[in-house]
């Protein structure tokens, strides 16, 4: 069977159980700042399961993606060296929102795998977790599971999506690979050979965790099941190893091709085969290489896998050849991939480009590191030089040291990180750090309003620890001071400048720019050749992210006047960030806004835009600014000699600034508004793009539009219309099966009937029903008293695994002055330890002793005989 034909043949068993099938979510999780990535089919489920996200089914069942690197479960350390572990992987499950339990969870996973799919019996090993006796019995009483193959465990029983939110006890499927792979049985000490390999495993939703620890139980018993699609595959294709099922195969063959490596069995294959699957799909959900939280875990995978592709001998970008072949196998089930397709070309490129500098670096000073190790542990400083100067991730030297068998000192690596961070936190508090080492007369010269290319001579250099330098050499991290300078410091909410400082024979990359004490710092790294202090250089800003940066800075204050002009004047500023990518403003008022005031705000700044003003920059004493009504921070202290910025048509917006701007409002472009969100109390934040930005954003909603229209066969502007009415036919269907399933009651109350007794003259129908639950047993009686015509009813339901037992109890208005339903429905209540009462023609009960029922509900003609006298 093909992974495709797997996929499809669990979608279909589970949805003929009565299941919906729901497609694949993203890899980045709605609103979950709990979570890194979805890491499990349960997670687009979460509040299903808490009760707080009601649907209009209790049964569902989907194939998802999921990402497990970083975060709870993280298994990148293990990808290439098991043959199991993935970073990216899809995920099979099925799911109960408080309908079935245990019972049938069990029940459709063993005739899955052994019905539909033929797994053998005794190649299957099954572990529940230490207390839970119900699952225990239903294992061995109910499927006759063989006792030698079964055990109970604890902790690898108990499943949770992350510190917080749904888990329960689990029971784990495992496949037996047969004795000529190394391992052992689950809870052995050789459980983590790959011959007894998890294929699925049950969760019994029952508990949330909260952020303190206690385990509140949920609205509803639930279940959550998880069947890694890969291992499965494996098994049914007859391999020992995920990475040789056919969705694998041309996959490595593409990496071997683009390394020019030939033996697929190696594992550094295996690694970027594997690697290349999340970041991908990562990309195609959103996420971007960074340095921080999911970009940077993207960042670490596909460094991890270039460097794996170096170590096969590629000595050119390799990684992004391989979403080629990643479209031919997946994107005819993933149409969101086959979209993305040259995009994540792109990112995968500029990422390999940017690292295979320092790559080279790194990995010889890795090397020699290595060759000089006395003992077998790579010093704690040592790994946070390749990390701080080369961008050598931590698993990445980890990865290097554990195919060399050596350990390394992550306890020295952090102490040392913690001190950086330290040194960083001190170092940006004040100026002092440098201007002591710098002991410069004067300041910077700041020549970048008119200019972005000048003419400059290097006053200092410094290190990371503001040392004073006399050369930088290639390779070098440093910073830079110069005489003059066209590069914006870091000031006022906009981000430092970034670009080149240019010699005649190399170059310095500058990767930000900051201000102290009247000097620009140029942060970043010698690239080619090297640089003396005293010589000439001609620095040169990156004009593409300048101008992006200047259009979001412009944008800001037109922002803000159009804030107190929909909101009022109460409206302050209380922060802002300004970089390429986006604006950011945080201003004081106490609510949140509606999308009625958004879009005001959103539509002044665009008018003001299209009115095209030049902007004025004049230099006046602080009281004429006021007396001019300029806006300016509360806590920032200015000279007396202030900027002055009048940006917009008519005088639109006044604000004192020093910040870099555009020469007319038009060239902002366009401005939307893509956040509004509560930070503090009192405060708001608005997050917005601007210029070509905005122009992305709105074609990558286009597009989202379109594909939704493709899935819905609909043109755009039908989109709406075709949602509503599948709304509504949703409706109309559940409506007609509320029906269906009334008649097929009723229908079944007429069989019923046929098993009345004659007690004394009276019909009598005394009953334990099967599969019908509660709030159904008063239609049932219901419809089963108009059918009799005249007699008395009990009914009972029986539900072992929650430990209740339901009743109900009609009488015909004729026998009313005869039997009581009330007294009737007692009577059984009172053996199954409940009690109830009601009305003399219909009363309701409930009890706790579903095992008694049969013989209560035996009891009950010899009661009615003595009623009736
Ligand atoms: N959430 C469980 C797991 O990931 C079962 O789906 O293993």
């Amino acid at each position: 069977m093909k992974s495709a034909d797997i996929r499809q043949a669990f979608l279909n068993f589970f949805e003929e159980q009565g299941h919906t099938i729901v497609p694949s979510s993203s890899l980045v999780p709605g609103n979950d700042p709990t979570l890194l990535f979805t890491n499990a089919g349960m997670v687009p489920f979460k509040d299903v399961f808490l009760g707080r996200d009601p649907r209009p089914y209790v049964r569902a069942t989907s194939s998802q993606r999921c990402v497990r690197a970083g975060g709870k479960h993280n298994d990148l350390d293990n990808v290439g060296y098991t043959a199991r572990h993935h970073t990216f992987f899809e995920m099979l499950g099925n799911f109960s929102f408080g309908d079935y339990f245990k019972r049938d969870a069990i029940r459709f996973a063993w005739t899955f795998l052994t019905e539909r799919l033929g797994l053998p019996a005794e190649k299957l090993w099954v572990t529940v977790h230490i207390t839970d006796d119900e699952a225990e019995k239903i294992w061995k009483e109910e499927i006759g599971i063989d006792p030698s193959r079964f055990s109970r465990l604890d902790e690898d029983n108990f499943w949770q999506m992350g510190d917080t939110g749904p888990c329960g006890p689990s029971s784990e499927i495992f496949f037996d690979h047969g004795p000529d792979v190394w391992g052992g049985p689950p809870g052995s000490p050789e459980e983590d050979g790959d011959r007894y390999i998890e294929i699925w495993n049950l969760v019994f939703m029952q508990f949330d965790r909260d952020a303190s620890g206690t385990l509140n139980p949920l609205p509803k018993p639930s279940i959550d099941t998880g069947m890694g699609l890969e291992r499965v595959a494996a098994v049914l294709q007859g391999v020992h190893s995920n990475y040789e099922i056919d969705l694998f195969q041309n996959l490595l063959d593409a990496a071997a091709k683009a390394t020019g490596h030939d033996d697929t069995a190696a594992p550094s294959l295996r690694v970027i085969a594997d690697h290349i699957r999340s970041c991908a799909f990562l990309i195609v959900d959103g996420v971007l290489p960074s340095n921080e939280g999911r970009g940077y875990v993207l960042r670490r995978i596909i460094r991890r896998a270039i460097r794996h592709g170096h170590k096969l001998g590629a000595s050119e970008p390799f990684f992004h050849q391989l979403v080629a072949a990643l479209d031919a196998e997946m994107g005819e089930a993933y149409p969101e991939l086959r979209q993305a397709r040259s995009q994540i070309e792109k990112v995968l490129l500029k990422e390999e480009e940017q690292f295979a500098r320092t790559l080279d670096h790194g990995m010889g000073l890795l090397e020699a590191a290595l060759a000089e190790l006395q003992g077998d542990v790579l010093p704690g400083e040592t790994v946070f030089k390749l990390y701080d100067t080369y961008g050598f991730p931590f698993d990445l030297t980890a990865d290097v040291c554990r195919e060399r068998g050596v350990r390394l000192d992550e306890a020295g690596f952090q102490r040392e990180l913690e001190a950086q961070r330290e040194r960083a936190r001190a170092a940006s508090q004040f100026g002092a750090d440098y201007s002591a080492a710098l002991e410069l007369e004067g300041e910077t010269a700041f020549t970048g309003y008119d200019t972005l290319e000048d003419s400059a001579q290097v006053m200092a250099l410094v290190d990371g620890e503001g040392n004073a330098l006399a050369s930088l050499q290639k390779g070098q991290k440093g910073v830079v001071v110069l005489d003059r300078t066209p590069f914006y410091g870091e000031s006022g909410g906009q981000v430092g400048d970034t670009g080149y400082l240019h010699l005649a024979t190399g170059r310095f990359q500058v990767t930000d720019t900051q201000k102290q004490a009247g000097h620009h710092l140029h942060k970043g790294v010698m690239v080619e050749g090297s640089l003396k202090v005293g010589a000439a250089v001609t620095p040169q800003v990156d004009s593409g992210l300048r101008a992006a940066t200047v259009r979001n800075h412009s944008a800001t204050h037109l922002l803000h006047k159009a804030l107190r002009m929909v909101l009022g004047d109460h409206v302050q500023q209380k922060g802002s960030l300004v970089s390429a990518e986006r604006l950011r403003f945080d201003f004081s008022h106490f609510e949140a806004m509606t999308p009625a005031q958004l879009a005001e705000v959103e539509a002044i700044v665009n008018a003001q835009i299209l009115e095209n003003a030049s902007t004025r920059i004049e230099h006046m004493s602080l009281d004429d600014a006021k007396a001019k009504g300029a806006a300016a921070l509360f806590e920032a202290k200015y000279a007396d000699n202030v900027r002055v910025l009048t940006i917009g048509a008519d005088d639109f917006s006044i604000e004192l600034c020093g910040g870099t701007h555009v020469s007319r409002s038009g060239d902002i472009g366009s401005f939307h508004i893509v956040a509004e969100t509560g930070i503090a109390a009192g405060v708001r934040r608005i997050e917005a793009i601007t210029g070509e930005n905005a122009l992305t954003h709105f074609q990558a909603q286009e597009a989202r539009l379109l594909r939704i229209g493709e899935r819905l066969k609909a043109k755009p502007e039908q989109v709406e219309s075709r949602v509503e009415s599948l709304i509504e036919r949703n409706r109309s269907l559940e409506k007609e099966l509320e029906r269906l399933k009334a008649k097929l009651a009723s229908a079944a109350g007429s069989d019923m009937l046929s098993e009345a007794r004659d007690v004394a003259g009276v019909k009598l129908l005394a009953k334990q029903l099967e599969g019908v639950s509660g709030k159904e047993l008063r239609g049932v009686l219901d419809q089963l008293k108009q059918k009799m015509g005249s007699g008395v009813i009990v009914l009972g339901v029986a539900d072992r695994e929650a430990g209740k037992v339901n009743l109900i109890a009609g009488v015909t208005d004729d026998l009313t002055g005869r039997v009581r339903a009330g007294e009737l429905v007692n009577h059984v209540a009172s053996q199954v330890g409940g009690k109830g009462g009601g009305r003399a023609d219909m009363a309701q009960a409930g009890g706790s002793d579903p095992a008694a029922l049969p013989d209560a509900l035996a009891s009950v003609p010899g009661w009615v005989e003595t009623q009736l006298g």
